[in-house]
């Protein structure tokens, strides 16, 4: 069978086309409509403009996802749309021609959670992971969640830890608005500390062929401002497994505050950006371990948009390959990691096939019933 996904819950629109079958899904098109241009002129998504653009895409780009897949309208055997938690008004675009579109081509419509769907990016590049071991912890970092969410079997969450202030994508975000990075923050951030991380090897490598006195003051005192101020790794040692990155956000601006002429300073910002990072890095690892610990998780799996940061994923992997041998571990090919609709087809591919033949019937009738939900639970 043939599922049209849809996802319209932030700034993206995108339509996917996945075939899905009893062996296993295939994805034949999965097709994104950034806005990132647009609301980066406001430093954030800005709700009323992201609905006009996702009304101006959203019936080309399926148009565009179902002609790139080869498949026709008549061919399309489920609809599957991103209902919450998200924004509004992006929310409402993509369910209203999901809805139209049930009605019209007489298919059944399911609501899926934007973050069940991230958790299903795991499951798009390589089918033998369907085969995936359970109980399974999963870190979700987007722009608005940071959950370890515990999964006993497919389909099956709990919430065992969460973030009490700013998730993690929002503290990348407003810490690179802060060093002048612009928006989205997380890759503006994981380029800064790229380049740090190789300006210091550089550096090393030259101070090892100079005397002491040919290095540049200028980096002796940029190294002196931060060799001496850590940031801080909230809630690193608390017993639960609770987040909280609003502190750490907070330690970057009276550190740029204290140092505002070094904001001029690339190194500075380099040198921030990279120490900010890893403290984000450090929290998120160390309550992940102690989480996969206490649950005795088989698998261990990252999901959301933060998971396309190659610090998290190669730091995470070595910590358990270090501490917990025989868990397996799973990531989201990176191109799945931000919002696409290709995860909502996988999410409604193990959805659909859990459902009997007589309840299927019930997704007929989903044009009508099916609402949007800002702050949608999951396993509601
Ligand atoms: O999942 P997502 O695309 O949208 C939401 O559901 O929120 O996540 C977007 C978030 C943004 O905060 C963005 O800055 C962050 O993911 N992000 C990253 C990276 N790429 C995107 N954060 C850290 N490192 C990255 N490479
Ligand atoms: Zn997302």
């Amino acid at each position: 069978m043939f599922i049209l996904s849809i996802e319209t819950s932030c700034d993206e629109t995108a339509a996917a086309v996945i075939q899905s079958e009893a062996a296993g899904l295939s994805l034949l098109t999965n097709i994104v409509s950034s806005q990132i241009k647009l609301h980066a002129a406001w430093g954030g998504v800005v709700p009323n403009l992201a609905a006009r653009e996702h009304l101006k895409n959203i019936l080309p780009v399926i148009e565009e996802a179902l002609n790139a897949a080869g498949v026709t309208k008549g061919a399309i055997d489920l609809i599957a749309v991103t209902h919450g938690p998200g924004l509004i008004p992006a929310l409402l675009i993509g369910v209203g021609a999901a809805k139209t579109l049930s009605y019209l081509w007489d298919v059944p419509l399911i609501g899926i959670h934007h973050i069940e769907g991230h958790i299903y990016a795991n499951f798009l590049h390589e089918i033998k992971s369907e085969e995936v071991e359970f109980p399974a912890l999963c870190l979700v970092v987007s722009g608005g969640h940071t959950q370890l969410v515990l999964m006993k079997k497919h389909l099956n969450y709990e919430v065992v830890g969460e973030t009490q202030d700013d998730a993690a994508g929002e503290a990348f975000d407003k810490v690179a608005r802060i060093l002048g990075l612009g928006y989205p923050g997380g890759p503006a951030i994981a380029a800064a500390a790229a380049n740090y991380k190789l300006q210091m090897t550089n550096d090393k490598q030259s101070a090892s062929q100079q005397t002491k006195f040919k290095i540049s003051k200028e980096i002796l005192t940029t190294r002196h401002q931060l060799l001496n101020t850590t940031l801080p790794r909230p809630m690193i040692n608390s017993k639960n497994l609770n987040f909280s990155f609003s502190g750490l956000k907070t330690a970057v601006l009276y550190l740029v505050k204290k140092n505002k002429l070094l904001l001029k300073n690339e190194k500075f910002v380099a040198e921030v950006a990279a120490e900010f990072q890893q403290a984000a890095c450090d929290v998120l690892i160390t309550k992940t371990i102690s989480a996969a610990k206490k649950y005795d998780a088989k698998t261990v799996m990252l999901a959301g948009g933060v998971s396309a940061n190659r610090e998290l994923r190669k730091q995470l992997g070595a910590a358990i390959e270090k501490e917990l041998p025989n868990v397996s571990y799973m990531m989201p090919a990176i191109e799945y990691t931000g919002d696409n609709a290709a995860m909502i087809g996988a999410a409604a591919h193990f959805r659909w096939r859990n459902i009997s033949e007589k309840d299927r019937q019930k997704f007929k009738n989903n044009w009508k019933n099916l609402e949007t939900d800002a702050n949608l639970k999951l396993n509601a």
